[in-house]
């Protein structure tokens, strides 16, 4: 295979203070932080909707319960934003220094569209801080604060789009050419499927959540509280079982998208044992939940049996997920290493070969004296071999003057020695006397 955009690399090696497993550290650092960041990423888009959706019922059905399910919704969504946030930068930074030549042409490719991630979050953030902290003052105006908070969802599932294209982009280094930007690869197949599993993820796992907060606040001294428990609990059920049920048909498209040398790649590696690991977990997780479906209660051991197996899938997602990085992206990495090699070689050679050869630099370069010659203004009025509105300067080397003479003609100049100009030279005293110097040296020394 032979990526006609790869860039060079400018290698730095990685100061690993002799640890030699750095690469083995590094991988499960970035799976792990991903792991978690994404977990709390799925948690916010979730219960942020949720939270929206039944402020909404809880106002029109005039439903003190539903309004209460979805005030205890909006802290899970404070704390999954920051956490979501930090968790966020390290799989960033370790993916730009695991894969940089692909990594940031992606990102340069989606420049503009990044700035979204930016400014986009903190309208994001501060629209659902107000959301939350104006819970009672708005009480009245229910069509402001689900304004508010829509706002906030609205900002939050678009921020998904950027990172998709870019990962996707940064993967399928194939599909560069030299005008790709975003909306081509928002715009794709492989990213549109992408999206759409990651979207039911979240609300899968969302539904996981409501399920353990639920049977939290069922302890609660509130009745109300109480109740929306009991809410959350049920919802939390078909919250996890549609969209995971989706997902089953969502995921095999997802890695048919793929080019077909890293789909070979990932199933000749062995990763695709993962997924039958994954999906078995995951239906063992669904037919515990559909078996108690209609059971209002939800016992502690159900619901962690539920919860861990849940937990497999997840871990041996975002494990495969790392091998499908690896076979969509080793060839590509390889032949980036290979370019950067012979780009440091050429560059060291050139670098080698100037300094052996002194002489043909210093022919190449400007010497002092006609630099200081042309910072000088002299050069509007002399050239080194032609007339302009004064004499060219091998005219003037001809009279042969001393260096010390040339000087002080150019602090005062005398037209009767050049008969033939009409426009006398102005005195040069702006010239400090090291320039003048420099430029006599030179005036001088032309043949
Ligand atoms: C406005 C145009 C103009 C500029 C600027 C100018 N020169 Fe001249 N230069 C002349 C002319 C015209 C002559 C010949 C007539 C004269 O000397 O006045 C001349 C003559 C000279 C001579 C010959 C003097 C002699 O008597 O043989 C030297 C040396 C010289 N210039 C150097 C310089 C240097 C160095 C600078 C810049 C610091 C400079 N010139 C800037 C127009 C200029």
């Amino acid at each position: 295979m032979q990526f006609n955009f790869i860039p060079n690399d400018i290698p730095l090696p990685i100061p690993t203070g002799g640890l030699e497993a750095v690469d083995v550290v590094l991988t499960v650092l970035l799976v792990v932080a991903w792991l978690v960041h994404i977990l709390f990423i799925n948690v916010l888009l979730g219960a942020s909707t949720g939270s929206v959706y039944f402020n909404k019922r809880g106002a029109r059905e005039n439903n003190p319960v539903f309004d209460r399910v979805a005030y205890l919704l909006t802290t899970p969504v404070t704390v999954c934003e920051n956490m979501g946030a930090l968790w966020g930068v390290a799989p960033l930074l370790l993916v730009s220094v695991m894969f940089t030549p692909l990594f940031y042409a992606a990102t340069i490719m989606n420049s503009p569209q990044w700035l979204h991630i930016i400014y986009g979050n903190i309208a994001a953030f501060l629209l659902s801080y107000l959301y939350k902290y104006t819970w009672h003052k708005l009480e009245h105006r229910k069509s402001l604060h689900l304004a508010i908070g829509t706002a906030a969802v609205a900002l939050f599932l678009t921020l998904p789009l950027v990172f998709m294209a870019t990962v996707q982009l940064y993967l399928t280094p194939t599909t560069w050419t030299g005008n790709t930007h975003f909306w081509d690869a928002l715009f794709r197949a492989d990213t549109f499927f992408r999206l759409v599993h990651f979207y039911l993820a979240s609300f899968a796992v969302t539904g996981l959540f409501m399920m353990i907060y639920g049977t939290a606040k069922r302890k609660s001294d509130d009745e109300v509280t109480r109740q929306a428990g009991d809410v959350l609990v049920n919802t939390g059920k078909s919250w996890f079982l549609l969209p995971t049920l989706l997902n089953l048909f969502a995921g095999p498209l997802v890695l048919f998208q793929f080019p077909s040398y890293g789909i070979e790649n990932f199933f000749n590696a062995g990763w695709f044992w993962l997924i039958i690991l994954g999906v078995a977990a995951i239906l063992g997780a669904a037919y515990l939940t559909v078996k108690d479906f209609f059971n209002p209660e939800l016992s502690k051991g159900k619901l962690w049996s539920i919860v861990g197996l849940a937990f497999v899938t997840v871990l041996s997602m975002a494990t495969l997920r790392h091998g499908m990085r690896l076979s969509l992206t080793s060839e590509a990495m390889a032949q980036a290493k290979t370019q950067s090699d012979e780009f440091v070689a050429r560059s060291k050679t050139a670098s080698d070969e100037a300094k052996t050869a002194p002489k043909a630099v210093a022919v190449a370069t400007v010497s002092a004296g006609e630099a200081a010659a042309g910072k000088q203004g002299c050069l509007a009025c002399h050239a080194v071999d032609q007339k302009l509105v004064g004499p060219a300067y091998k005219e003037v080397a001809k009279r042969g003057y001393t260096e010390q003479q040339i000087v002080d003609l150019i602090y005062t100049p005398k037209p009767s020695n050049w008969p033939d100009f009409a426009v006398p030279m102005p005195p040069q005293t702006q010239v400090p006397k090291a320039e003048a110097a420099l430029i006599a040296q030179w005036i001088s020394g032309l043949k």
